[in-house]
């Protein structure tokens, strides 16, 4: 048995939590400050630093108390060095050192990005090769998975990630700040008699674009205030989120179709929209080799359990970082 504890820090969440051999989570601490940045509509780079300090060394406690292990209980020290905000990313990162450190730990250096994938094993084992739609608010990725721990981007988003694309349109409809969730409440009850365009429908590519459906979506709005009309709110919500999925779902079609993989991975803050998740449930039927393995709700958002699963594949591998280990804020995996 190995047991890893994790350290995750890369925006608005401060996290550590303890997994077992990459899939058994013994525990999972995360205090969140997102009311600290709401009035701001967005993260307060400064403001979140501060707020990780503050917190780090209490999450970490918790986690050995809600696990009940001390530090002679763990095998290596698993943190996110990137992609995030520096100064937040450093908070983790010097903590994960300091606690190697102190007991006597290998270090493992853990992207971000492969954390939120890996967390499908906390559904069910990945079976490779596997493809991974990724969509967070800083990231729209579809990415190949030959083997465990490789990956490569097939296509990616040109301009606003499917997250920040929620977060935009739920600040034009006056919701606080993230407002995936509220949208995707909200889009239940819509019954809209209009839609909004799906970008680069018909292009031969696995890439993705979202600001010109949110410009649309801004049209629409402005409009009907100029026109001194009332917007049904649920309405723009549904039709909004319609096109998000029609666009997530064609790429992602078409990728199943020239990939015949074994599982597909559904990862990142914006695999929690329940619509978004029925659609990819239906489209997988039409692929009985591949098994649709969505992350786990509890686990979509930023949290430590991830990285801890993530690190566990570097463990394995003897990929272990050293004490010189630096923050890499624009990290991301290699374009095929
Ligand atoms: N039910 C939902 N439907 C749609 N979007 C959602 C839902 N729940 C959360 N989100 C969105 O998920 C995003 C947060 O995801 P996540 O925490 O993975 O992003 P991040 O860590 O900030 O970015 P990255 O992982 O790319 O660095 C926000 O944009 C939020 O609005
Ligand atoms: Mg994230």
């Amino acid at each position: 048995m190995t047991n890893i504890i994790a350290f995750e820090s890369s925006a608005d969440e401060t996290s550590v939590a303890i997994v077992q051999d990459g899939h058994k989570v013994l525990s999972n601490s995360v205090a969140t400050q997102i009311n600290s940045h709401q009035r701001f509509g967005g993260i307060v780079p400064e403001v979140a630093s501060r707020h990780h300090l503050e917190w780090i060394t209490r999450v970490l406690d918790d986690a050995l108390d809600q696990a009940q292990l001390t530090p002679a209980d763990i095998d290596a020290v698993a943190v996110t060095y990137g992609p995030g905000l520096v100064g937040s990313l450093l908070v983790g990162l010097m903590g994960a050192k300091t606690f190697a450190m102190a007991h006597d730990l290998p270090l493992i250096g853990v992207n971000h990005l492969a954390g939120h994938i890996a967390a499908a094993n906390f559904n069910q084992p990945i079976e490779y090769p596997a493809l991974a739609l990724m969509v967070s608010g800083g990231h729209t990725e579809l990415v190949l998975m030959p083997k465990e721990n490789q990956f490569e981007v097939l296509g990616e988003t040109r301009d606003d990630a499917a997250g920040e694309s929620f977060d935009k349109v739920g600040r034009l409809l006056h919701l606080d700040y993230p407002a995936g969730k509220a949208i995707d409440e909200m889009a239940q009850r819509g019954q809209p008699d209009f839609s909004f365009p799906t970008a680069m429908a018909h292009e031969d590519n696995y890439d993705f674009s979202f600001s010109g459906l949110k410009s649309a979506v801004i049209n629409y709005v402005h409009h009907a205030e100029q026109k001194h009309e009332a917007i049904n709110a649920d309405d723009v919500a549904t039709a909004f989120q319609n096109a998000v999925v029609t666009a997530l779902l064609g790429r992602t079609k078409r990728a199943l179709e020239n990939y015949p993989v074994r599982s597909f991975i559904l990862a990142g803050g914006v695999a929690a929209n329940h619509q978004l998740r029925a659609a990819l449930t239906d489209l997988l039927k039409q692929f009985p080799q591949t098994k649709f393995i969505p992350v786990p709700l509890a686990y979509t958002g930023d949290n430590a359990a991830m990285i801890g699963a993530a690190g566990y594949w570097n463990y394995k591998e003897n990929r272990f970082a050293d004490l010189t280990l630096n923050t890499e804020p624009g990290l991301d995996f290699e374009r095929s």
